[in-house]
């Protein structure tokens, strides 16, 4: 099953309910659109409703933040057979989830915790992402995430479990670069480092978001624009990746409409510089 990229390489947004109506009204320019899958989780109604119009006009991403690939209770086949039938309904470019748990003893954290870096960490996501696979009929992306602590258990580094997963499991990357930045700057190692040992071919998406540098440390907010090292660490990776597509999430602090776009489009010039210099 290879993980090809569906998604057109050119910039897109993250949809947030707020942003709903006017992207429905007006169809500005967007690339593509990326969703959470778990709130289309229903068998009607006017979310839905919505998300059938705009997949007439756009691209979708459904962007999944409930199936906790890597937790140890078992994967929750309620929750996979509402995303198949989600998948179903809507027919994305992806599909993808994180590289993290959220579940325990049946109850969901409705969080994105982070994975001690170890072998049977490794196993079980491989296993889980496999079974998830079989039951969509399509590779999915998995994402890397920022986390705020490490385990004492660790085996390996972060990059050499993200690229691990998606070498074992045969499924494609959502290079999240801003998650590597804010773990970066939090845990202390160079971000060049982490996008050298990325499997490029395998990346399908990319993401971009903003953070808070008000405390102690990077909190992944996803509540302000790109950073000015961020956006460096892109360039660094369409340099070494070639063009991806790309999406800018926001989802605390949410914007108008014009700025997200602005921030999608400050990634689409970028994209076409790398559109240009892969040409020359
Ligand atoms: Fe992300």
């Amino acid at each position: 099953m290879s993980a090809a990229a569906l998604l057109p390489t050119v910039a897109g947004i993250g949809l947030r309910a707020p942003h709903v109506r006017r992207v429905l009204s007006e169809r500005p320019p967007l690339g593509w659109l990326e969703v959470h899958s778990e709130n289309y989780f229903l068998d009607g109604g006017p979310a839905l409703a919505a998300l059938e119009k705009l997949r007439t006009e756009y691209p979708i991403s459904l962007h999944g933040v409930g199936l906790s690939l890597g937790s140890a209770d078992a994967l929750d086949l309620a929750h996979l057979a509402r995303l198949k039938q989600l998948v179903a309904r809507i027919a994305p470019a992806a599909v993808s989830e994180h590289l993290a748990w959220g579940r325990i003893d049946g109850r969901h954290l409705n969080e994105l915790l982070p994975l001690p870096f170890t072998e049977e960490a490794l196993a079980l996501c491989c296993e889980r992402i496999d079974a998830v696979q079989s039951a969509l009929g399509r590779p999915i992306l998995v994402e890397n995430v920022s986390a705020y602590l490490r385990f004492s258990a660790d085996a390996m580094a972060e990059w050499e479990f993200v690229a691990e997963v998606v070498g074992r499991a045969g499924c494609g990357l959502l290079f999240d670069v801003n998650n590597v930045y804010v773990n970066a700057v939090n845990h202390g190692f160079d971000p060049h480092a982490y996008l050298a040992a990325m499997p490029g071919a395998a990346i399908a998406e990319i993401h971009l978001a903003g953070f808070d540098d008000r405390g102690p440390c990077l909190i992944d907010t996803h509540g302000a624009r790109v950073a000015a090292p961020v956006w460096e660490l892109y360039r660094a990776a369409l340099e070494r990746f070639g063009p991806k597509p790309t999406l800018v999430e926001w989802d605390t602090d949410l914007p108008e409409l014009e700025i997200l776009a602005g921030e999608a489009a400050t990634a689409q010039s970028m994209l076409e510089q790398a559109h240009a210099a892969t040409a020359a």
